[in-house]
């Protein structure tokens, strides 16, 4: 309590600088999503597959995450650990270490999936990038965690998995490098090399990988989850990987979901300062800048389409912009559009707890604070249902 009357009171006289006053929102203009580079304007799904994704996908890449190396010399998939009991026998627990060796070093990500006991046919999977404590992905479940709520996964017919994100890059400002980063050494002096998030979202590339060749898996229906930095790491992956069918990503605020124009909660520089290892290093010329950035993440949400995309917030959570966040969803409403896809979410953010759950655009505002739990996965549950037919 006493630590929440100190953070309350750092608020109220802006502490951290940062604004959480609608009335101290300034007029901004957002770059526009469906206009090219040479001010083409973009009307059909082929001009925005051929030209403005594109354009896109290299703007993120130079400004914001950096690049995303591609080439590597070799993947070995390995099952370390299984047990075909899992679960009062209800899963089928395989431990499975991803090898990636280039540039003659190896890192090593550790996969844990559950897949549903008794499966007549391969099933749609979900991936979380955990970016919490280990224990919360425990393949013994010893914790059983609403941030990772495996057995209502099984429960509901699909496959759940996750990695723990220090295997791509540790988060810390000193030894982010001891990760993927070993096997592009030269992505740490560019300007535009990717850093921890992007390492993050190359290892949910590398899983996606291991799915494509593990028969209890449909690889066509994998959805990438993420919270907070995990779920701006969810986002870069399902932006620059369309072999993921769709996207969660909870609670990502700045530089995730959520506007970066509108300065309201966490800013670029806040991010920045706190977090220099997580963005490519020219991220850093936006600090007390966004008006001139060439992008906003409206349109790294759009990169997600056609396929679908679920946003979340909580209500306490102001640091992730829930406005900012949503006003960024409905933008992106513009691209899945050009898809003849039509959105169902309203003109105005939902009320607390009011889920809008229909592909292909999804969002909630969860009651409470900064989490995921297994109120969001609940919801996650009944937009694969919808999208990818439910399955029993
Ligand atoms: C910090 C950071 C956020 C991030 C969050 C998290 O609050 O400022 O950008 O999303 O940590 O990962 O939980």
């Amino acid at each position: 309590k006493k630590l929440l009357i100190i953070f309350l009171l750092c608020i109220s006289v802006n502490v951290f600088g940062q604004n959480y006053d609608e009335a101290k929102v300034a007029a901004y203009t957002l770059p526009d999503l469906l206009m090219s580079v040479n001010k083409k304007k973009i009307t059909t799904v082929k001009d925005w597959e051929n030209i403005r994704r594109p354009e896109i996908l290299s703007l993120f890449e130079e400004n914001v995450y950096g690049k995303m190396p591609r080439q590597f010399d070799n993947i070995v998939f390995e099952v370390k650990g299984e047990n075909k009991n899992a679960m009062n026998g209800k899963a089928h627990l395989k431990e499975v270490e991803i090898a990636v060796t280039s540039n003659k070093k190896t890192v090593r990500i550790n996969l844990i999936l559950f897949v549903p006991s008794k499966i007549k046919e391969p099933v749609a999977a979900f991936l979380l990038i955990n970016n919490r404590g280990k224990e919360n992905t425990s393949p013994n479940r010893e914790v059983i965690s609403g941030f990772w709520p495996a057995e209502r996964l099984i429960e509901a017919g699909y496959a759940i998995a996750a990695f723990h994100y220090s295997d791509a890059a540790p988060d810390n400002e000193d030894t982010f490098q001891n990760g993927v980063l070993r096997l592009y050494p030269e992505q740490l002096s560019a300007g535009d090399g990717m850093k921890a998030v992007g390492a993050w979202a190359w290892a949910a590339s590398r899983v996606m990988d291991y799915f494509k060749q593990d028969k209890d898996i449909d690889a066509s229906k994998v959805t990438v989850v993420g919270h907070s930095r995990g779920g701006k790491a969810s986002l870069w992956a399902a932006a620059q990987d369309t072999r993921f069918a769709m996207c969660v990503t909870n609670c990502s605020g700045n530089t995730g979901a959520s506007l970066s124009h509108r300065r309201f909660g966490e800013t670029i520089e806040r991010i920045n300062t706190s977090f220099p290892h997580w963005f490519a290093d020219n991220y850093k010329k936006y600090n007390s800048n966004e008006k001139g950035l060439p992008l906003d993440q409206h349109m790294l949400l759009a990169l997600v389409a056609p396929r679908p995309l679920y946003v979340t917030n909580a209500s306490q959570d102001l640091w992730a912009d829930p406005k900012g966040t949503y006003l960024s969803e409905k933008e992106a409403e513009k691209v899945y559009r050009l898809y003849k896809l039509t959105s169902s979410l309203p003109v105005s953010p939902p009320a607390v707890n009011m889920p809008f759950v229909k592909p292909p655009l999804a969002y909630h505002i969860r009651e409470g604070k900064h989490d995921l739990t297994e109120y969001d996965w609940a919801q996650f549950i009944k937009l694969a249902d919808n999208h990818f037919g439910k399955k029993k």
